[in-house]
């Protein structure tokens, strides 16, 4: 399995960055719990369940109620919980790479946990007291004896949430796989947008050539028609057909190992307008060339505003805007037409964490004020996995209000009453830094 060599690495340097955590947090040993189900109010149903993040980087089972638990400088312990249960499924298949990492202790029920705690602590001479709890249940933390504030303490998740930013070998393998199967959905969806599909049509051609289900996706795919193009996060899925339609941007990504991937492609027809094919060509252009100046050692926000000159160049080309580059850069012009940022770190979650964070210690760097929307601001490293995700959308609430304004002479509203209809263009892949550079994790033969 490929898989195996690298995982077994990814536990031992977890164990490292557990154990560096715990002495600086002062703890002696942390619980991992993968959360609980929750019901919605009034009702017996639940929604779909997504385990504790720092959970599934260690132990990609996504769960209810299983536990994990770190003591220094031994292999961590694994409390699978299985349940005796006649309505729902509770067997769980690991593979033998992840079955081997763990020593593993089956329960019957969570809090059966307790029998085993105190002499495994005790084992190894910590007390109860100096045990930490991970995880949204923290009533069921406390009710193992664990004390207030050693449930989530600041201290031990700043550091592992800094820490996930840079991925293993095994995090990357997943990655790049979570990425080749959203490409084959992004084909499949390329082929229903060129036969015509409606919104629902394309979701499902992605869905049935990745071989997922909804809620296997690490996010609600985007699939939007033309002027829906225009809507960020658009979540619904018009049945009506798209054979009329001239532009398809679908967001879509998977997930592999709990990994996940997020890729945007916008599609034209023969017969879209030529200006927006431009356009899409000279964004592909620009992110092309926006992944390949990533270095070690460049703060993040370099990235942003690269691309923020660009996507002025590029308005200033396509006659959208008119005046000076100047004057479209003291305007802030490609603010109206980018108004979400560069990219976000990527792995467990989509919108991975630490994002924001200038150091282990939880000390936060701040967007700079002209970028409020930038959810990465630290500095790139090797070994970081995140988006390069420029776009140029034509959004009628950002854009209307600036017709009369003198902001607005700078635009060119019969070219962009044009452009509106066709929504706007986006192009995201996933990188992973090295040591020199930056590898495209999107871009590969399949
Ligand atoms: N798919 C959400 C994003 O690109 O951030
Ligand atoms: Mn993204
Ligand atoms: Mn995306």
């Amino acid at each position: 399995m490929p898989y195996a060599q690298h995982y077994s690495q990814h536990i031992a340097r977890l164990c490292d960055i557990y154990s560096d955590a715990l002495t600086l947090s002062g703890f002696g040993a942390v619980l991992l719990h993968s959360g609980s189900e929750q019901t919605y109010f009034a009702d017996d149903q639940h929604p779909t369940f997504r385990a504790n993040p720092h959970f599934l980087h260690c132990l990609p089972v996504n769960r209810p109620d299983q536990m994990l638990l770190f003591i220094p400088g031994e292999a961590p312990i694994y409390f699978q919980v299985i349940a005796p249960d006649f309505w729902y499924e509770q067997h769980i298949t690991l593979d033998d790479w992840v079955a081997c990492a763990f020593e593993r202790i089956p329960l019957a029920r969570s809090t059966d946990v307790t029998t085993h705690l105190g002499p495994l602590l005790s084992r190894h001479g910590i007390d109860l007291a100096a045990l930490a709890f991970m995880g949204e249940n923290t009533a069921f933390g406390k009710g193992l004896g664990i004390a207030a504030t050693a449930c989530n303490p600041p201290t031990l998740l700043n550091t592992l949430d800094y820490q996930r930013a840079c991925k293993s070998e095994y995090e990357v393998a997943s990655i790049r796989k979570a990425n080749q199967l959203a490409l084959r959905g992004h084909t499949a969806a390329r082929h229903a947008f060129e036969d015509g599909g409606s919104e629902y049509d394309i979701h499902m051609a992605y869905l049935q050539a990745c071989g997922m289900l909804d809620e296997d996706m690490p996010y609600p795919t985007i699939v939007a028609l033309d002027e829906k193009a225009a809507i960020l996060h658009y979540q619904n899925k018009r049945r009506e057909s798209g054979a009329n339609s001239q532009v398809l941007l679908i967001d879509a990504g998977c997930r592999v190992n709990a990994c996940c991937s997020d890729i945007t492609r916008t599609w034209t027809r023969p017969a879209t307008s030529p200006l927006f094919k431009n356009l899409v060509e000279a964004m592909e252009a620009m992110q092309t060339a926006l992944i390949a100046s990533v270095r070690p050692g460049m703060p993040y926000p370099d990235l942003h505003r690269a691309a923020h000159e660009g996507i002025t160049n590029i308005l200033l080309g396509a006659g959208i805007c008119r005046g000076s580059r100047e004057a479209l850069i003291e305007n802030r012009m490609s603010t109206l037409f980018m108004p979400h940022g560069i990219g976000h770190l990527l792995g467990i979650q989509v919108h991975d964490v630490g994002g924001r964070m200038k150091n282990a210690q939880g000390e936060i760097q701040p967007p700079p004020e002209d970028y409020p929307a930038l959810r990465t601001t630290r500095m790139i490293e090797s070994g970081q996995v995140f988006t390069v995700e420029p776009g140029l959308y034509f959004i009628p609430v950002l854009l209307n209000p600036e017709r009369n304004t003198a902001r607005g002479k700078l635009i060119d509203w019969e070219v962009v009453d044009a452009m509106m209809p066709l929504g706007g263009i986006r192009i995201e892949d996933n990188v992973r830094v090295t040591d020199t550079g930056v590898e495209n994790l999107t871009r590969v033969l399949i």
